[in-house]
């Protein structure tokens, strides 16, 4: 486990570290932890925001060999169900922890987490990959315009950092080593399917000219794109092509 006080991104500072040419070659399972992360990214381009010491902002590198690059989409759901599981186990055992299509965790259709997961590609495999995680859990107030949660607003009381990490990275080492099994993948993908938001049920999407119509999830395709029914049609979107509205 590496540490820094402070840094702009985990998967930068872990991408640094990795970059070849450096003596230093990280093993996988290297973790990068911070606490204070002033410039965190987020997908499509977005920043994540998270208060110094408040919460837990780091990057796991992971040299999945075994996958090829079409089946990049294997660990989102991998790490999705790790974050989820972790979360779930934290939290009163009726509560609502669900994966939002690719990976972020929605406690009660609030955000508590999200991921943003790094390959490279190297001869027809996925040489490594950089799994940043960003979870909220001692942070009480957010100004992001998404409606935000975090694990001390839902437990009121403030959650011990270091053992949540623990917990994650345990999650993350379990489900890793199913996913590396032999065929792991397709009970994986039946769980996902089982803790995914609004799977089977009709919903507003907006497609990305801002078009609205309305779709039914129905599954994940073999390139991890989402598969909705539309007017009885099957189509397939990437993650910039596609928002739920309502
Ligand atoms: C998202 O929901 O858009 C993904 C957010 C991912 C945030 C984490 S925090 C640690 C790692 N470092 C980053 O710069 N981003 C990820």
């Amino acid at each position: 486990m590496l540490f820094l006080s402070e840094c702009r991104s985990t998967n930068d500072s872990l991408a640094e570290l990795v970059k070849e040419g450096n003596n230093y070659a990280p093993a996988e399972g290297t973790v990068l932890y911070t606490h204070n992360q002033t410039a965190g990214r987020g997908q499509r381009g977005n920043t994540w925001q998270a208060s110094a010491g408040e919460n837990l902002t780091f990057s796991v590198l992971l040299r999945p060999h075994f996958l090829l690059p079409k089946q990049q989409f294997q660990l989102s759901v991998m790490v999705a169900l790790a974050l989820r599981e972790a979360v779930a186990e934290l939290l009163p055992a009726e509560t609502e922890v669900k994966v939002k299509w690719p990976n972020d965790i929605l406690v009660n259709q609030k955000k508590i987490a999200g991921v943003l997961i790094e390959n490279a590609v190297t001869k027809d495999r996925i040489g490594h990959s950089i799994i940043g995680i960003g979870l909220n859990v001692n942070q009480l107030v957010f100004s992001s315009e998404i409606e935000a949660t975090s694990l001390s607003l839902i437990l009121k009381a403030n959650q011990e950092l270091g053992q949540v990490l623990h917990l994650l990275l345990k999650k993350l080492d379990a489900y890793y080593l199913r996913l590396r099994s032999n065929n792991g993948y397709p009970e994986l993908l039946a769980n996902y399917y089982a803790n995914l938001f609004n799977f089977n049920v009709e919903r507003i999407y907006q497609d990305s000219l801002g078009y609205l119509f309305s779709g039914t999830i129905i599954g994940i395709d073999e390139y991890g794109k989402l598969q909705l029914l539309i007017e009885g049609e099957t189509k397939s979107f990437d993650i910039k092509e596609i928002s739920l509205v309502g």
